[in-house]
């Protein structure tokens, strides 16, 4: 029997049965994780005391998650967003002393290409120009030379490539390296609120319990150096719409950014930009991978 396992919890013998059916499994992590699910999900059946007609409703739900999903699309990965748990995955994962992890998200590319440090991702395209700038450090404020920046965002029509085949696939992302002294900077555009998809289970859901479906505007960034855990996070521009309320709960208070007008003229010939432009400033901060063992 697993230790964690409270043994109040061990009265019906339904319950107490399930969890012991999964100590046999070879690997000795999941028979810890089943049986702590088996014991969470029947206290949930037994808390909500839940009818047959709502077990097989949310059976009907799965069933139509599993239906609509498909190599692009995960309804379930948008289910574990939307209920919160895969932010608390990142929670509850995430080392103390860093930058705040937040959600993936399913736009990520492993195929952006690697460009130049201080790149301009704008190539002409609408928006409001932002130089995002900052360095990548330890957890002591000493800079990590080389680290990896993978950037990505939506465009100004508020979609990713993925969802506009007028983009470019590459368009707003790119892996830059920073230099000697941790630095980065390159040049985008402001990022724009977005709604997540409705037109499955999930959005009906959603539409059942009167929830936004909107999700603040953000930036996508992994940070990586070798001997330091990667970090997956998010940027949100202070003052965007839903910031206060995401629907799949990414927002921490340690990613919220300003930003600021920018008189910087060595930037603007840098960039060759006439016009006013903003910048956010940002300096990430990794945790070794030796204080995780
Ligand atoms: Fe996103």
């Amino acid at each position: 029997m697993n230790q964690h396992i409270n043994k109040e919890h061990l009265n019906n013998p339904v319950t107490r049965d399930a969890i012991n059916s999964f100590s046999n499994a070879t690997d000795p992590r999941l028979a810890e994780v089943m049986a702590l699910l088996v014991k969470h999900l029947h206290a949930f059946v037994s808390e909500s005391n839940l009818s047959k007609a709502e077990w097989l409703k949310g059976l009907e739900f799965l069933t139509a998650a599993a239906q609509i999903t498909d190599h692009e699309r995960n309804e379930f990965s948008l289910f574990s967003d939307i209920m919160g748990i895969s932010s608390m995955v990142d929670v509850v994962s995430q080392p103390p002393g860093g930058t705040p992890s937040s959600v993936l998200g399913p736009f990520h590319n492993h195929d952006s290409q690697i460009q130049p440090n201080g790149c301009d991702l704008t190539h002409g395209q609408p928006g409001e120009r932002v130089w995002l700038h900052g360095r990548v450090l330890d957890v002591h404020q000493k800079p990590i030379p080389n680290a990896q920046i993978d950037f990505w965002q939506n465009a100004d029509n508020g979609l990713y490539p993925a969802q506009d085949a007028a983009q470019d696939p590459q368009n707003l992302r790119c892996k830059i390296h920073c230099d000697a002294q941790g630095g980065f900077n390159l040049l985008t555009i402001r990022p724009h609120p977005y709604t997540v998809p409705t037109d499955g289970p999930v959005g009906a859901l959603l539409a059942a319990s009167n929830r936004g479906i909107w999700r603040p505007a953000h930036f996508h960034i992994i940070v990586s150096a070798p001997g330091y855990v990667g970090l997956v996070t998010e940027l949100f521009p202070s003052g965007s719409a839903y910031i206060d309320n995401d629907t799949v709960f990414g927002v921490r208070p340690g990613l919220i950014v300003d930003v600021k007008d920018c008189h910087n003229q060595e930037v603007a010939k840098q960039f060759g930009l006439t016009q006013p432009f903003k910048e956010v400033a940002f300096d990430f901060s990794l945790v070794p991978q030796s204080s995780t063992t």
